[in-house]
């Protein structure tokens, strides 16, 4: 296993939507398995795989410091196939944007498709922080990072202290 490096933005693979896996094998799995261990060495509760470099559509995530009771998931090519009209506003940050964390709306409740490591199908309705956490990662996936999902006065304020100088991630 191996701790991977954190790509940070404006790195152009944050903005690309990663390739589907086709294959579940050992290698997969290897890819998985550094995700884990680089997430948490950098105490993040998500990483998705283009944060490492990776043009595959891979998300980990591991939530259980905040809900004891979850457990650990990697999602492959996973797709959000329902997003609940009701919203709610909490403080996010990614580990691409290091020491940068605003407020961004997202879904209350949602549904997900996805692959496990296996390359079993599964369907998942969740709910708070990871029904956020999954928003937030699966927005990576497609190439769209936290900033974008932002009220526009809260992307100005990104962009204008980005350019000044003030966020050298
Ligand atoms: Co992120």
């Amino acid at each position: 296993m191996s701790v991977l490096t954190i790509v940070k933005y404006p790195n152009p693979i944050l903005k690309k939507k990663l390739k589907p896996v086709n294959n579940f094998d050992f290698k997969l799995k290897s890819i998985v398995k550094d995700m884990f261990e680089t997430m948490y060495t950098y105490n993040g509760i998500g990483l998705a795989a283009n944060q490492v470099g990776i043009d595959l559509s891979i998300v980990v995530i591991d939530i259980s410091k905040v809900e004891k009771k979850t457990i650990p998931l990697a999602l492959i090519n996973p797709k959000i196939i329902f997003y609940s009209k009701e919203k709610e506003i909490a403080e996010e940050g990614c580990l691409s944007f290091p020491g940068y964390y605003d407020e961004v709306q997202r879904s209350k409740h949602l549904e997900i498709l996805y692959y496990d490591i296996n390359g079993r199908q599964q369907k998942l309705q969740v709910e708070g922080l990871l029904s956020r956490v999954l928003q937030h990662e699966v927005d990576h996936i497609n190439g769209i990072n936290f900033i974008q999902r932002m009220s526009l006065k809260k992307q100005a304020k990104f962009y204008i202290l980005y350019k000044l100088g003030k966020y050298k991630f």
